[in-house]
C-alpha cells in the first residue's frame, strides 16, 4: 500500500531523480522507526548456495545500490542478499544523463548507466557501516578507461578490496553500458580471468582466513555454443557460481513503445523468457558443477518459480521490484517454501 503510494510519486519524476530520491529517503529512514513504512518480516526459507546459508533465496540484483549506500534498509524488506555494486577501481560518473528510461506498459527499464559509482574505497567505508548482518554479495567491473586487455588488473584490484568485507564477488564482465566489456566472455580473455581471480582467491583465503566465493555473471545475449564454451570455462576454473543474466541488447516486446530505440540494456518483464532459457541452457552445460543465481524479468512470485525450475538455486529481483515493490521479495518466499 505504501509502496504503491510512493511509486506513483515517483513516477511522475524523471527515473534517475526518481532513483536517487528513494535511495537517499532509504538511506535515511533505515535502523528507524521509519522503517515501518517498508519493512516486512516473513518465515525465512534457508537455502545453501556457495558454502554460505541464505536465509531465503531472494536477493536485491546489482546497481540498484551501486555504492552500498542502502544495505540495512533493503535488508529490512527481507532481501536474503544485497549485491552491491558495479563497483571499479576508480569513481567514475558513468554516461552522460538521461541514461536511464522507464518503459511502463511493458513493466520494463533501458539503462545506459556505465558503471556510474563512488569507487571502491567508497563502498568499502560503507559496508563498513552495515548494522543488520545482510549478506552482501559485491559486484565487481573495470574502469571505462582501462583497456579490455589490461581489465583483469581491475578486477583484481577490487577483489583485493573488497575481500574481507563480501559475502561473495561477482565478476561482471556482461554489462552492455562499458565498451568492450562483454569481450571477456570469449576465449582467452575468459579463461585467464577466471584463472587470475582463482589464484588471487587463493592467496586472500589464506591471508584472511576465509574463503569467499566468486560468481561470474553473464549476458543473455549468447548463442547455445557461447553459453557451453562459458559453462566449461566455470568448471575448469573451479568457479563458484554464476548468475545469469544481465540486461538485454535485445528489442522484443516492446516495439513501438515510448523509449523503446533509446540505446542500452533492456531489463524488465520482456527479458523473463529470454533469461530463463539462458538459465536452462547454462544449468545443463553445468551439470550440477555450479549453482546459478537466476536474474531477468522476475515480476511474480511464479515467474521466480520458472526460474528455479530452469535450475537457478536463488534469484534476484531489480525492474519487478521498481514495478511490483517489497511485497515480491514476500510473494516470492513464500511462493519458495510451498512449491
Ligand atoms: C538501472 C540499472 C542499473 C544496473 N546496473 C548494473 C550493474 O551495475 N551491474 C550489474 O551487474 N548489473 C546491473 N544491472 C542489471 C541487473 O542487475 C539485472 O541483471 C537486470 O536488470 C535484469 O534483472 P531485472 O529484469 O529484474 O531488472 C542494472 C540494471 C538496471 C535496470
Amino acid at each position: 500500500m505504501f509502496y504503491k503510494i510512493a511509486q506513483k510519486v515517483m513516477f511522475q519524476m524523471d527515473p534517475e531523480r526518481a532513483h536517487n530520491f528513494a535511495l537517499s529517503s532509504l538511506k535515511s529512514t533505515a535502523n528507524s522507526p521509519l522503517d515501518c513504512f517498508y519493512a516486512q518480516t516473513f518465515k525465512p526459507a534457508p537455502v545453501e548456495f556457495m558454502g554460505i546459508t541464505f536465509p531465503n533465496p531472494v536477493g536485491l540484483a546489482a546497481g540498484m545500490d551501486k555504492d552500498g549506500e542502502c544495505i540495512d534498509g533493503f535488508h529490512a524488506m527481507g532481501f536474503g542478499h544485497i549485491e552491491v555494486g558495479t563497483v571499479t577501481p576508480k569513481p567514475q560518473s558513468g554516461n552522460d544523463q538521461p541514461r536511464l528510461f522507464r518503459l511502463k506498459p511493458a513493466k520494463a527499464i533501458i539503462n545506459r548507466m556505465g558503471f556510474n559509482n563512488k569507487g571502491v574505497d567508497n563502498l568499502i567505508a560503507n559496508l563498513k557501516q552495515v548494522k543488520s548482518g545482510a549478506l552482501v554479495g559485491v559486484n565487481i567491473g573495470k574502469n571505462k578507461d582501462t583497456p579490455v586487455e589490461q581489465g583483469k588488473d581491475d578486477y583484481l584490484i577490487c577483489m583485493e578490496k573488497v575481500y574481507q568485507y563480501a559475502a561473495y564477488i561477482t565478476v561482471n564482465i556482461s554489462s552492455p553500458n562499458t565498451p568492450g566489456l562483454r569481450s571477456l566472455q570469449y576465449g582467452d580473455l575468459l579463461d585467464d580471468l577466471l584463472r587470475s581471480l582463482k589464484d588471487k582467491q587463493k592467496d586472500l583465503a589464506q591471508k584472511h582466513g576465509k574463503y569467499v566465493p566468486l560468481a561470474l555473471k553473464i549476458a543473455p545475449d549468447l548463442t547455445s555454443d557461447e553459453i557451453e564454451k562459458i559453462a566449461d570455462s566455470l568448471i575448469r576454473n573451479k568457479f563458484d557460481g554464476a548468475i545469469a543474466t544481465n540486461t538485454t541488447l535485445i528489442r522484443d516486446g516492446v516495439s513501438g513503445l515510448l523509449n523503446a530505440n533509446e540505446a542500452g540494456g533492456l531489463s524488465g518483464k520482456p527479458l523473463n523468457s529470454l533469461s530463463t532459457s539462458v538459465i536452462k541452457q547454462l544449468s545443463e552445460c553445468l551439470k550440477g558443477e555450479l549453482p546459478i543465481i537466476g536474474v531477468g524479468g522476475i515480476n511474480s512470485a511464479s515467474d521466480a518459480l520458472d526460474k528455479f525450475d530452469a535450475g537457478a538455486s536463488m534469484v534476484q529481483i531489480f525492474s519487478g521490484f521498481i514495478y511490483q515493490g517489497p511485497e515480491l521479495v514476500k510473494d516470492i518466499v513464500n511462493a519458495y517454501r510451498v512449491r
